[in-house]
């Protein structure tokens, strides 16, 4: 099954950075890896395996028993911020077995966000997670709208909702959505980043379009020359950005508004991935209705009706993918041409990560 896809050697998203904070312990699992994590005295976010090398017990249920010093929850194991065991209450004479460590994860901070890579980690020496300039800078104000959204599907079927935004047409008709949407036409980028990792992405120019309610509201204007664009820059992560300018103004910065919005999604396993919808808009950009406010306390307001639209999409579309397949035949549209590139780019990435079978040896 093709959207059935897990790769595991890839920067996620374990969070915001302000989700770590030092002597608190983080538990979640990455693709199908369990992992803790928690920030050090030293600021420094560490992730290891979260299971005890003991008997497996979670680490994430543990607790410092001093500043950096973990003591699992069963038999009191505890360990270092290198993973090292340094202590075993059962052993009075002080013996450390030569195994008793945890397997680091690793882990970046950057730009606001803290990434594991739960695969190879061999395989993620000079690959570094996206950038995304908007979350640091101080002429932008960013919100995690609805903080980690744990969402009941695959997470490619995320991406595919956020390359094919033909979905806002009947899904989120009369709040961003609307039929003329669909008919905008697309282009469709490939390519690689500077470390490898392959990238596909939509860009929709339209002029002299009527914005859906929710839009105006956020960005002023009722007519508009748009610059829309998606795309997938990793298997963890969809940047889309909007710019819009008053009807026969396209590209003039004076009157420019709009959103960055990245949209991080990290498996948990096949059938599970956590979603941060993280939006990002100039400071100081205010709502049409309320010129007092800011566009983006209406977008934090307004905007979790629309996640929820999507959820319940998600969530009934991948409860199809249990039943056997039986002849059905997915049909592909004109618009659904970057989603098929990014399956496809996330299905090379899964096969590429399974050894290859053993070669037969000949009989002589
Ligand atoms: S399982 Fe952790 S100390 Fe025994
Ligand atoms: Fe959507």
């Amino acid at each position: 099954m093709i959207a059935n896809v897990l790769v595991k050697n890839a920067w996620y998203a374990a969070g915001l950075s302000q989700e770590f904070k030092p002597g608190e312990l983080v538990g979640q699992v990455v693709a199908e890896k369990p992992l803790v994590l928690w920030r050090t005295a030293q600021g420094k976010v560490v992730a290891f395996d979260d299971r005890c090398c003991h008997k497996r017990m979670p680490l994430s249920e543990g607790r410092f028993i001093e500043t950096d010093l973990l003591e699992c929850a069963y038999h009191g194991l505890c360990y270092d911020t290198t993973g090292q065991c340094v202590r075993v209450p059962a052993h009075p004479d002080g013996h450390i077995p030569p195994r008793a460590r945890l397997r680091p994860v690793p882990s970046i901070e950057q730009d606001g966000l803290v990434w594991v890579w739960p695969g190879d980690p061999a395989k993620a020496e000079g690959i570094t997670p996206p950038r995304l300039p908007e979350m640091t800078d101080p002429a932008w104000e960013t919100a995690d709208v609805k903080g980690a959204m744990r969402v009941p599907a695959n997470s490619l079927l995320l991406i595919e909702n956020l390359l094919d935004i033909t979905h806002f047409y009947p899904l989120h008709d009369g709040n961003i959505g609307d039929v003329e949407n669909s008919k905008i036409p697309i282009k469709v980028e490939e390519g690689k980043a500077a470390d490898g990792t392959p990238f596909v992405g939509t860009v929709r120019e339209v002029r002299n379009y009527r914005q859906p309610p929710y839009l105006e509201e956020y960005f002023g204007y009722d007519m508009v020359d748009r610059d829309h664009t998606h795309f997938m820059l990793s298997p963890g992560l969809t940047r889309v950005k909007m710019r819009v300018w008053p009807a026969g103004r396209f590209g003039d910065p004076s009157v420019e508004r709009g959103y960055v919005i990245n949209h991080t999604h990290t498996p948990i396993d096949r059938r599970n991935h956590v979603w941060h919808l993280i939006c990002s808009m100039p400071k100081g950009m205010m709502c049409k209705s309320d010129p007092s406010r800011t566009a983006i306390s209406r977008f934090v307001e307004t905007f979790p009706g629309v996640i929820a639209e999507d959820e319940w999409a998600l969530e009934k579309q991948q409860k199809m993918f249990d039943y056997p397949d039986d002849g059905y035949v997915e049909v592909f549209l004109k618009p659904d041409t970057a989603l098929r590139r990014a399956r496809m780019i996330l299905n090379r990435m899964e096969r590429q990560e399974t050894p290859a079978a053993p070669k037969e040896i000949a009989a002589e």
